[in-house]
C-alpha cells in the first residue's frame, strides 16, 4: 500500500450558498494558508450535503468532512493529510 504523503490529494471546499451561510469562505482561507505538498485546495460548487456544512471532500479517498470549522482545521490537517 502506498504511504498516504505520497498521494497527490484534492481538498475541495464549498462555497456554494448554504454552506456560505456556514462559514465556508473562512474555512476556504484557512486551508489555503497551509501550503502542503501534494495537496491542491480548491473551491467547489455544491457538494449535495446541503445544511452539513461548511463541507469538505478530499479525494481521491473520497473522505468528507461536514460542520468544518476554522479551529478544527489543523487537526484535520494533522490526523488525515499529514498522516
Ligand atoms: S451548499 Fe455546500 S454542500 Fe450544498
Amino acid at each position: 500500500m502506498m504511504e498516504n504523503s505520497q498521494v497527490e490529494r484534492l481538498l475541495l471546499v464549498c462555497q456554494n450558498r448554504t454552506c456560505k451561510k456556514q462559514g465556508s469562505a473562512k474555512v476556504l482561507a484557512t486551508f489555503q494558508t497551509f501550503d502542503i505538498p501534494n495537496i491542491t485546495v480548491e473551491k467547489s460548487g455544491c457538494l449535495g450535503k446541503c445544511g452539513s456544512g461548511p463541507m469538505v471532500l478530499v479525494l481521491p479517498e473520497e473522505v468528507w468532512y461536514s460542520h468544518v470549522e476554522p479551529q478544527n482545521i489543523s487537526a484535520v490537517m494533522e490526523r488525515h493529510l499529514l498522516s
